[in-house]
């Protein structure tokens, strides 16, 4: 390393942990990127005060001694953008970790500055634009069949500002990610040299034309999530939950089964056996919508309870500044991070060594808006590129309370910024009724909206099926309490169906079994016929009722099964035993004679 380096350079004075304080350091910036001591750690600068900078390293800092130098690189933390990332894993930032295993054993070995992307892999790039065609910021320059299911579309670098002539564009042909594909040439500028990747500061969201409101549901297969408490294209969700309540399940449900184009994944301080689930179980996974593998669209970003606490910090904007490039090419991608309690954690290692004042549990005062400083980089967008294509970027983070406590500070944080909040409730996990998201507490913000999409695209029933079960289900839960007092017998015909219709909403409907082949998805179609079935059952009922008929007639019905069984039966015969259910519902009710 040259001494004569014309950025900051300085010694270290003190090392604690990831932490770093470097003297001599008087050009450095905020969150410029350093190489630390003679093996040249990674770390970030994070305070300064007069000549002195506070660093996290992201590399175990064990052997370091005082004195030992410090050289600023000039840039901030940055990832690199361009064919080559889907079906990668990286670490928190952005080293390709199979590469560097694979290259020096089982770890990755220190101050290793191994480029993200592969340098020496051709891609066959296919040009979009011609010599003299004028092009802006964003626009697709040509394409890059980059997985068999993924087009990575070569964009103008986003900080490119005004209209720019092609002066030259690759042919179609295969290129290294360093090569030039185009030159661009503007009045009374430098010539701007384009090749198949960009850099761009983790910390600072990429530009968009314009955020929209997200009126668009991002369909998961997932019963509780798609009719109770749906999600947005675009939107941003919380699921808390204590110890193994379903959280890891849940985040990997919504990998496979939503409807993205691209899925960012980050296992962020969860146990490595976890991280090591998602490698196994991900490439085997035959994605639905494709055919093929899953990871021929999915990134993953491990930073595992193993693995330095700091990059723990940087793996969450790693993550969505890759997942914001994806959703800049027009595809609508989600980015799912298990677990933001522990990326929190790190946030509060790290304030506590640089002796902070501590806020609620320790945590640092700017908790809540570091945690929205990610989530506010989700949404629907209209493009750069004068295309004005749309892009769509969910944000879905797991937070694990201790305790489960909701009282817990990053919970209450995430709550202030999230529009839906999937609350997994021990006692239901431990009933073993999964996904055991809570439906009395939680809510989606984005239900209003959503519904009369559902309205329009399903069915015109779904939003009054939905509010009428959503309704039972609270009644459930008041009679409960009557019943706990002085016992089923004091409940009315009509108090005791709407038990017995919310049972069956639990069971039949909320009830969904991810490990189960037909199960583990249904779709919007299906979920509207199963939730039909049994309103169309308490629409009868009730008037059976009037007529005498018990509850427990109607409950020995065969019948009540066969809807019980309705999730399993595979799509092709869904529309046949649907009729088939409605018309024995229309005709045994009636039948049923009177009793009383
Ligand atoms: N939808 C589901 N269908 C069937 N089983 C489930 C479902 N969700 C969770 N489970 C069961 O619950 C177990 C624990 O789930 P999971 O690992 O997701 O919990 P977690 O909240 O991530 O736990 P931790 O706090 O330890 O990370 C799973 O191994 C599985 O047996
Ligand atoms: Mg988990």
């Amino acid at each position: 390393m040259s001494k004569a380096n014309e950025h900051g350079q300085g010694l270290i004075r003190k090392i604690a942990g990831p932490l770093v304080v470097a003297q001599g350091m008087r050009d450095v910036r905020m969150f410029d990127v350093v190489r630390v001591a003679e093996v040249g750690l990674i770390g970030e600068v994070i305070e300064i005060h007069g000549d002195q900078a506070s660093i996290q390293v992201y590399e175990e800092t064990a052997g370091l001694k005082p004195g030992e130098t410090v050289v600023s690189t000039g840039v901030p933390l940055s990832v690199e953008l361009g064919p080559g990332m889907i079906g990668e894993m990286f670490d928190g930032i952005q080293r390709p970790l199979q590469k560097l295993r694979t290259m020096g054993g089982n770890r990755i070995s220190r101050g290793d500055s191994s480029p993200s992307l592969d340098r020496e892999k051709t891609w066959t790039f296919q040009p979009k634009f011609k010599t003299g065609d004028t092009v802006q910021a964003g626009d697709i320059l040509g394409t890059v069949q980059e997985t068999s299911v993924i087009e990575h579309r070569i964009m103008v670098p986003a900080d490119v500002v005004g209209l720019w002539e092609i002066a030259s564009i690759a042919a179609a042909g295969d290129y290294k990610v360093e090569d030039e594909i185009a030159l661009l040439k503007r009045e009374g500028e430098k010539d701007l040299s384009v090749n198949m990747f960009q850099r761009w500061p983790v910390r600072r969201s990429r530009p968009h034309a314009g955020k929209k409101s997200p009126n668009e549901p991002l369909v998961t297969g997932q019963r509780v999530v798609d009719t109770f408490f749906p999600i947005a294209k675009g939107g941003t969700a919380a699921v808390p939950g204590p110890f193994g309540s379903g959280k890891t399940v849940i985040q990997h449900q919504l990998a496979k089964w939503a409807d993205a184009d691209i899925v960012v994944y980050i296992g962020c301080g969860e146990r490595g056996n976890e991280m090591t689930d998602v490698l196994m179980e991900f490439p085997e996974l035959i994605d639905p919508k494709t055919g093929r593998s899953m990871m021929e669209r999915t990134i993953l970003i491990a930073n595992t309870s193993d693995m330095p606490v700091a990059a723990r910090e940087a793996s969450i904007y790693t993550g969505i500044t890759i997942a914001e490039y994806f959703r800049d090419m027009g595809y609508s991608v989600s980015i799912m991070a298990d677990s933001t309690s522990r990326w929190a954690e790190a946030l509060r290692e790290m304030s506590g060594r640089l002796e902070e004042m501590p806020g609620e549990e320790g945590y640092p005062a700017y908790l809540g808006s570091r945690l929205a400083q990610f989530y506010e980089r989700a949404g629907s967008v209209t493009c750069l590129g004068s295309d004005g294509r749309a892009g769509y970027l969910t944000a879905i983070g797991a937070v694990s309370p201790p305790g489960g406590d909701m009282s817990d500070p990053v919970v209450q944080a995430t709550l202030r910024i999230v529009k839906v909040f999937w609350r997994l409730d021990s006692n239901l996990a431990y009933k073993r009724h999964f996904p055991a998201i809570n439906w009395i507490q939680s809510y989606s913000l984005y239900a209003d909206n959503l519904v009369e999409y559902m309205n329009d695209e399903i069915d015109p029933e779904w939003g009054k099926n939905r509010s009428e079960a959503l309704s039972l289900l609270s009644e459930e839960s008041r009679l409960e309490e009557i019943v706990r007092l002085v016992g089923m017998d004091s409940l009315s015909f009509e108090d005791r169906l709407k038990m017995d219709v919310a049972q069956s909403i639990r069971e039949d409907f909320l009830h969904q079994n991810s490990f189960h082949d037909v199960d583990t998805y249904t779709t919007l179609d299906k979920q509207y016929r199963l939730l039909a079935l049994i309103m169309h059952y308490y629409e009868l009922a009730q008037k059976a009722g009037r007529r005498g008929v018990s509850i427990r007639q109607m409950s020995a019905l065969p019948l009540r099964e066969d809807i019980g069984r309705f999730k399993y039966v595979e799509e092709m015969n869904i529309e046949q035993e649907y009729q088939r259910l409605l018309a024995e519902l229309d005709r045994q009710i009636p039948e049923l004679a009177t009793e009383r």
